[in-house]
């Protein structure tokens, strides 16, 4: 058994005080959390993906605080050394510091070590609440998947100046409340290049160019394990998605010229229990 990688461990992790960027991916459950972990990444994000890439919903809001506990627990049973971050879905860190950090701790009681969520300045009271009541938090800025209306669909963000400028304004403030790392989705490179230089905190990029200290990627994306969005942001590291169709459809084919089971493959009786009953064995 390894050492778990600790909050405080990633947060000091920036690149240009010499670590080695951050590797994080998401992880839904237990297989899952132990490949990634088994790959030596350094942190598990519990993503609120899971309402688009495991539960079929078209966007993230669908997803509960009961969904994402019953995820969290699933991975953290794996007991991962990778630091283990939990999303807050939509509106359980919206109305008030009380039901936030209520929210917080059943992820946290759940098994992760911290929480991540969505949002600049507008979140600094919830960030700050959550800090003070010992909960690590990641922010997110950029495209945040929960504003999917208000920013009218999953568009690029901060691609004029003065975006730009409001962007590094909200991650200042949200390093300011007591975010750990902060997690860039979907902005120019040299947006993100000019966040991650005035923050001292590590950036995590998606979709966010080569200058932040750390990516991520969803678990299903660069495994190829789904097929209907092929951002450019995404490396597909492997086809698993064609490869378990073409297993299942090997496995489907055996079964109905009756290749399978083989006896290798099937239990038998002791030959006096068959003899007793009138069978071969
Ligand atoms: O939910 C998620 O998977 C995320 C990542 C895209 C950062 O928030």
């Amino acid at each position: 058994m390894g050492t778990r990688l600790t909050v405080p461990a990633v947060g000091a992790r920036k690149v240009r005080h010499g670590a080695a960027p951050l590797v994080m991916v998401t992880a839904y459950d237990a297989p899952g959390a132990r490949l990634a972990d088994a790959a030596g990444v350094d942190a598990l994000l519990v993503g609120d993906s899971l309402a688009m890439v495991v539960l079929g919903h078209p966007d993230t809001l669908s997803v509960t605080v009961d969904d994402m506990v019953h995820h969290t627990a699933a991975v953290a049973r794996a007991e991962p050394e990778a630091l283990v971050v939990a999303d807050l879905p939509w509106l359980s860190y919206h109305i008030s510091p009380q039901e936030t950090i209520g929210n917080a701790a059943r992820l946290i009681r759940a098994g992760a070590q911290a929480v991540k969520l969505e949002g600049g300045t507008a979140r600094v009271p919830m960030v700050e609440a959550l800090v003070a009541a010992e909960i690590p938090v990641m922010g997110h800025l950029g495209l945040t998947p929960q504003s999917v209306h208000a920013q009218g669909g999953f568009r690029v963000q901060a691609r004029t100046a003065e975006a730009a400028v409001q962007l590094v304004e909200s991650a200042k403030a949200l390093e300011h409340a007591g975010c750990f790392a902060i997690v860039l989705e979907g902005v120019p490179a040299g947006v993100a290049a000019l966040v991650t230089d005035t923050v001292s905190v590590p950036t995590i990029g998606i979709g966010a160019g080569a200058s932040c200290d750390g990516q991520v990627l969803v678990y299903h994306d660069l495994l190829g394990l789904q097929d209907d969005l092929h951002p450019r942001f995404v490396r597909r590291y492997a086809e698993l998605g064609a490869a378990t169709v073409a297993a299942l459809g090997r496995f489907a084919a055996d079964v109905r010229s009756g290749d399978f089971p083989s006896a290798e493959e099937s239990y038998s009786l002791n030959a006096q229990e068959a003899a007793a009953l009138g069978l071969d064995g």
